[in-house]
């Protein structure tokens, strides 16, 4: 695991370290003072993306928010994602299409416990799998209005399984990627597979869309979800598009890429470090029966009054950030930082793994402690930057 070899190399090289991977200058952050330098003082000149090989197939990176270079275009998908999907007023709105997901979560989850119960070699039920069926369900029937786990769908079961291979695609390294002379070999394969697979999940948007185009439905303005608000987007058409084109699908694509594994592997990770520090767990649901009530579900309302289970996630998120290197940034011209001179186009890994594991900040980082966060302000939400798994600055 990379980001662990480079936490290694912190005691040995010091907090911010240079690497040149084949032809790629990287520079690697893994402390905390480092990343408060980097973020305050130099978030803009580091403000985009190193594009990978895969990511140019179907000219995906075109397209999408997190690649798009920092400018007019980035703006305008950034608010379609923070006005129509994370302002608080659409999150309470959406409240009732979470919990009918989680209900069938729970139903998945009860009837494979029952499928099994007769079996002679049990071999337990792997929840993880059905939280990540949820996360892709929730996203389908939030962004499309759509159950896309719904058996009778052959087209949403035909996108599940071509988006569960394009996530396993792109957290592969290539190594066309520091060797760009290898670039028209791709040896893994890895340009070719993604090529395919993307292919077949544009297509099947696109369907999805079409379908809307024609339906022209959920005219009830609570009703509408995110491909409504895509299809009306009207821009300046000067330095942002007067219309979306074709933009539409890969923007969709993306938005599954980057919340459902994120999300599924922090409940997989909180429920993994909650079975192996049974205190915590028994404190989890002692709060849980106190504020809720026992036998009773909880409602999102309940959330914020349950300190100690807000504590376990941090202390998750801590522990084990979903995208250990965030998303990588890239220089835009020739910058000084933290006395080093770092040229153009060098790759930056945040290692907020290591960053959540620094020893100059946490007391026993190493522990799982949810107290640690009882009474204290630490929060995810970029202003601490010894707690950064969804980042920090403008990309945030
Ligand atoms: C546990 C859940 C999640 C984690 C830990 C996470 C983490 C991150 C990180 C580290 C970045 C890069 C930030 C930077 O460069 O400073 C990012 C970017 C992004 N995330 Fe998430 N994310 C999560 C869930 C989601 C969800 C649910 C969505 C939407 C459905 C989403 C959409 C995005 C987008 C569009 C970007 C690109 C932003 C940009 O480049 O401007 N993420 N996320």
């Amino acid at each position: 695991m990379p980001h662990r070899t480079l936490t290694r190399l912190r005691d040995k090289y010091g907090q911010v370290i240079w690497l040149r991977l084949g032809s790629l200058n990287t520079m690697a952050i893994l402390s905390t003072k480092a990343a408060a330098e980097f973020f305050k003082n130099h978030d803009l000149s580091f403000a985009e993306r190193n594009i990978t090989e895969t990511m140019r197939a179907h000219d995906y990176h075109k397209s999408s928010v997190a690649l798009t270079p920092y400018g007019s275009y980035w703006r305008v998908l950034r608010r379609l994602v923070t006005v129509d999907m994370l302002v608080n007023k659409r999150i309470n709105e959406t409240a009732y299409i979470r919990r009918k997901c989680i209900g069938n979560m729970l139903q998945w989850i009860e009837d494979e416990a029952s499928k099994i119960q007769g079996e002679s070699n049990r071999n337990g039920i792997h929840v993880a799998r059905f939280v990540f069926l949820l996360t892709f369900n929730l996203l389908g029937n939030l962004m499309l209005s759509r159950d896309l786990l719904d058996p009778d769908s052959k087209e949403g079961s035909e996108f599940f399984v071509v988006m569960s291979r394009l996530m396993d695609l792109s957290g592969k390294g290539n190594i066309a990627d520091f060797f760009p002379w290898l670039k028209w070999l791709d040896p893994q394969g890895l340009k070719r597979k993604t090529t395919k697979d993307l292919g077949k999940a544009i297509g099947i948007a696109s369907k999805f869309v079409k379908q809307r185009r024609e339906d022209k439905r959920l005219s009830d303005n609570n009703k509408r979800d995110f491909l409504d608000l895509l299809l009306e987007f009207e821009g300046n058409g000067k330095d942002e598009p007067a219309k979306f084109s074709d933009q539409e699908n890969i923007f969709i694509l993306e938005l599954f890429m980057a919340g459902s594994e994120t999300t599924s592997s922090t409940v997989e990770w909180a429920f993994t470090e909650l079975l192996c520090n049974p205190e915590s767990m028994i404190k989890v649901k002692a709060e849980l029966s106190r504020v809720v009530g026992p036998n009773k579900r909880v409602e999102e309302n309940d959330v914020q009054k349950l300190h100690y289970l807000n504590a376990v996630i941090k202390e998750t998120f801590r522990l084990h950030p979903p995208l250990p290197f965030l998303v990588p940034r890239r220089a835009l011209q020739d910058t000084e930082f933290m006395g080093y001179h770092i040229p153009q186009n060098t790759q930056v890994l945040v290692n907020a793994w290591a960053i959540g594991r620094d020893p100059e900040v946490w007391d026993d980082p190493l522990s799982f402690k949810p107290e640690r966060f009882m009474g204290s302000k630490i929060d995810y939400k970029g202003q601490n930057y010894e707690l950064i798994p969804f980042g920090a600055g403008r990309r945030m």
